[in-house]
């Protein structure tokens, strides 16, 4: 089984084309200040707090073939972290859900990376009390992006695992409510980088794996699946990942997984909404089964990914302009 070249497909099958927008919407839509804008038009106020604080909760959802896939669970997921940030979005999920299918709709694309965000706004007098904010709300859509592209997924990143950085820690900023604290996930790609890896992942301070920049992580070892069962984003894709797994029959191991255990994996991978399933060749420059390329379990459940969200499951209809 080889891995499906999904972001082709994507470019290049009708059933996946663009419909048709006005040009100014080419690279995307946004929504600002209560309005719909293209997105080479949209800016945020400078003294907004999710500017200058990294204060604000957001979520990220994708289409694909002109549905959204599982909006319920990142509209549930959003809730979730402003409640947890104290932040009060000025839309109801109704409109937010709606809003969030305009944007697609201007953008007239099938296949989308759809961002919102409430943030906390401008600095008022009375800082000490949450409900003294004017929390705002930012939304865009824009093409769909994969961490990886066709060419990457099927011969596997390159991993490394940070050694300069830790996960910031659950109790210090809350990991499975989404939000802008993206520092140690960007030092440590930067690290990655310099090492020839194409993507990183960290550990928390006692060593056990936790996520990376926009993605969670999960291995092998004797056709089991492991993930760390904290100190990360409780991911969408992650969760699909442990569905999938759960219907083929596979065992799997939520819990505190050290970084020697992925070093000594049969195969790994990346999840994320901006790109799926995303196999690993390599941690720390060990090709990770003794093969270069994803493993077998690996391409099953990457392939099964596109071919289930294709097929309609959990999809929501985009309503597009007629
Ligand atoms: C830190 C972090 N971990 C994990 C993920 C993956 O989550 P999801 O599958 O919901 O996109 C993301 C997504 O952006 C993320 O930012």
């Amino acid at each position: 089984m080889t891995i499906t070249p999904a972001a082709n497909i994507m470019l290049t099958d009708p059933l996946h084309a663009r419909v048709d927008y006005a040009p100014e919407f080419d690279h995307g839509s946004a929504y600002v200040n209560g309005k719909f804008c293209p997105i080479d038009e949209a800016s945020i106020p400078i003294t907004d707090g999710g500017f200058m604080q990294a204060d604000g909760a957001y979520d990220v959802v994708s289409v694909s073939k002109g549905l959204f896939f599982r909006l319920d669970d990142h509209l549930d997921r959003f809730e979730s972290a402003c409640e947890k940030f104290y932040l009060r979005n000025p839309h109801d999920r109704n409109a937010t859900a709606k809003i969030l299918s305009e944007l697609v709709a201007l953008a007239g694309t099938r296949e989308a990376y759809v961002w919102w965000a409430v943030t906390r706004g401008p600095t008022p007098a009375k800082r000490t009390n949450p409900a003294s904010y004017e929390n705002r709300f930012y939304a865009f859509a824009i093409p769909y992006r994969f961490i990886a592209s066709d060419e990457q997924r099927e011969r596997g990143l390159d991993l490394l695992v940070s050694k300069r950085y830790i996960r910031i820690p659950p109790n210090s900023v809350d990991p499975t409510a989404k939000n802008f604290h993206w520092m140690d996930l960007k030092l440590s790609l930067f690290e990655a980088g310099e090492q020839g890896r194409e993507w990183s992942v960290l550990c928390d301070a006692d060593g056990n794996l936790t996520e990376g920049p926009g993605v969670n992580i999960f291995f092998i070892k004797n056709g089991e699946l492991f993930t760390p069962d904290s100190g990360c984003l409780e991911g969408i894709t992650r969760k699909t990942t442990l569905e999938i797994a759960a219907e083929l029959g596979v065992s799997i191991h939520i819990r505190a997984v050290n970084a020697s255990e992925l070093r000594e994996a049969d195969e790994a991978f990346l999840t994320s909404t901006a790109g799926g399933i995303m196999p690993v060749n390599s941690v720390d420059g060990v090709v990770l089964g003794g093969e270069s390329g994803p493993g077998p379990l690996t391409t099953k459940l990457h392939n099964l990914y596109w071919s289930k969200r294709w097929d309609g499951w959990l999809g929501t209809e985009v309503k597009y302009i007629k």
